[in-house]
């Protein structure tokens, strides 16, 4: 633990708004920052010599090597400010950096998005933006459908699931949900009903991913799932792009299996998102092809970028690295035993 000089933080892959709702309240710590625009990885993990923390998002890669470099370099704390942290091999700094996120920032934020996502898609509003502007009233190709009376189906009850579920109950859809820890008193008291995997899949109208991506949630919409599926489903994703197969999701949609996807996430996307890549080529071939279908609408992992959220995830992470480095306390740590429910947290308070 550091002694009253400033604690020295170098964030990584930070943007314009980053910047500023830090800077609002950076003063109330005792914390010095760095902004890096480049991404945390092997090849940047040496510019963290001299600082004792890392604030890295969800696109920088926390592997071994990064790892093991910001061992050497005495990096005592990974803040990431986000909830996700798929991107860092928990296992391999475990023992030697605290790992900490910002738990739950605005779940509204991520549930509203993925409504919007869904009214836009459903309802063509975003081709409709489009024409209305070059003076093209016609409504042909705007079909949608009613909600009301639909069925959708949630992966992952949490807090962004069950507020996506309300929102969709409000619109009067019956609601399924699955989840390997259920939360059965809500489910009833809001009349949503959780079934398997299997039959969610095959009863839902619009079927929305909310669970983190684990190495066993990996491609959990591949080919299989999706042969499961009603015909003229809506895939929504605002969770982790992995959850799903792009490649099967493709061929879902050639087939017209698929009705539509609405993705806020994509599996590579750290290579694209969050950039302007407008006046180059896209050389990922299964994003260029995504982007070609009329009835697929994807937004740069945008779901959580809201004021309340940018100044909830400030003020966390903030208070995050002064607790840790003050007092020694790690409210949100998250650590590899975590992720196995074997951590020893409840006893220690702490991870390690
Ligand atoms: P949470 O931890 O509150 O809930 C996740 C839920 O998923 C848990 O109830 C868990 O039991 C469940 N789950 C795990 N594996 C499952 C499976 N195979 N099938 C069904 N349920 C499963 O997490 P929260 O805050 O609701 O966030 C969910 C995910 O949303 C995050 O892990 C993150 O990847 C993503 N996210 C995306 C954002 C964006 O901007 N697009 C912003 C914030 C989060």
């Amino acid at each position: 633990m550091k002694d009253k000089r400033l604690i020295r933080v170098a964030f990584f892959d930070t943007k314009p708004y980053d910047e500023e709702y830090f800077e609002a309240h950076r003063a109330e710590y005792p914390i010095d920052i760095k902004y890096f625009p480049m991404k945390l990885g092997p090849d940047t993990a040496a510019l963290t010599a001299g600082y004792d923390a890392v604030c890295a998002f969800v696109n920088d890669e926390i592997d071994k090597t990064t790892a093991e470099i910001l061992t050497k370099e005495g990096i005592e704390l990974i803040a990431l400010r986000c909830a996700g942290y798929n991107n860092v091999d928990l296992q391999a700094v475990w023992g030697k950096i605290h790992v900490v996120r910002v738990p739950a920032y605005s779940p509204h934020a991520v549930a509203e998005h993925t409504v919007a996502l869904l009214l836009t898609l459903n309802r063509k509003i975003h081709k409709a933006y489009i024409r209305t502007r070059e003076g093209n009233f016609s409504l042909t190709g705007l079909v949608g459908f009613d909600l009301y009376g639909k069925t959708a189906g949630i992966v992952g009850t949490g807090q962004i699931g069950r507020i996506t579920a309300e929102i969709l109950r409000g619109f009067g859809m019956e609601v399924l949900a699955t989840d390997p820890y259920p939360q059965e008193a809500w489910a009833q008291e809001r009349g949503i009903r959780y079934v398997g995997r299997d039959e969610l899949f095959e009863r839902a109208d619009v079927i929305s991913l909310h669970c983190p991506l684990t190495p066993e949630n990996r491609h959990l919409i591949n080919a299989e799932a999706i042969r499961r599926m009603k015909r003229g489903v809506i895939i929504l994703n605002t969770g982790r792009g992995a959850l799903i197969d792009s490649r099967a999701l493709i061929e879902g949609l050639k087939t017209n299996t698929i009705g539509g996807a609405a993705l806020d996430v994509y599996e590579e996307e750290d290579k694209y998102f969050f950039e302007d890549h407008s006046d180059r080529v896209i050389q990922d071939d299964v994003l260029a092809r995504l982007l070609t279908f009329p009835n697929v609408l994807i937004t740069g992992h945008q779901a959580f970028l809201t004021r309340e959220a940018l100044e909830a995830i400030a003020r966390t992470t903030l208070s995050n690295i002064q607790l840790y480095f003050e007092k020694g306390e790690l409210p949100n740590e998250i650590c590899y035993q975590c992720t196995k429910n074997a951590c020893p947290r409840k006893e220690r308070g702490r991870c390690f």
